[in-house]
């Protein structure tokens, strides 16, 4: 496996939409390395989720896995996934992302979500999720459609360094550590 190069706000490649996978194209060889390569980035660079247009690959599909008490997600990849908000529950909650180092804000999201999508083998993957999950899925979904968390701001007061926000907002927001 190899540790893929991730692109940063500014390349042109994460303001792209990506096409569709056709079911073929995930049975390859390429595809299935890609996916493997791209979940060894994501924990290299201690992430919960990656796109594929964040590593440079013009295709519709992500990796993600978080452990965290207010809704993980088991290592999951979803190929060509369609959100659909559940209610109209929105919350507004603090995002990163690998390709804005050092930065977080506060986005807000649907809080419950159904998503349809095709797992690494082609086969269908329909799941709800609810909290930090459905925030995580958004947001790489997003990805997909060349969309980034600062797009989805309400307004950019809460633009913060990482180390100010471990500073004056981390333990407010009962995420210490
Ligand atoms: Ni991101």
């Amino acid at each position: 496996m190899s540790i893929l190069k991730v692109a940063r706000m500014g390349n042109p490649v994460l303001r792209r939409r990506t096409p569709p996978l056709e079911p073929a194209e995930i049975a390859t060889p390429a595809t299935q390395r890609l996916i493997d390569d791209m979940f060894e980035t994501m924990r290299e660079y201690a992430g919960i989720g990656l796109a594929a247009p964040q590593v440079h690959e013009d295709l519709r599909l992500f990796v993600a896995g978080v452990d965290d008490p207010d809704g993980g997600l088991p290592p999951i990849v979803m190929i060509n996934p369609e959100i659909e908000p559940l209610g109209t529950a929105i919350e507004d909650d603090w995002e990163g992302c690998l390709s804005i180092p050092d930065v977080r804000g506060r986005v807000p999201r649907p809080t419950d979500i159904r998503v349809r999508a095709l797992d690494r083998h082609g086969a269908p993957l329909r799941m709800t999720a609810q909290g930090f999950a459905a925030r995580v899925i958004q947001h790489e979904t997003d990805h997909l459609d060349g969309v980034l968390f600062l797009d989805r701001m309400r307004s950019f007061e809460s633009l913060t360094f990482l180390q100010e926000y471990e500073r004056y907002w981390d333990e407010a927001d009962g995420k210490g550590g």
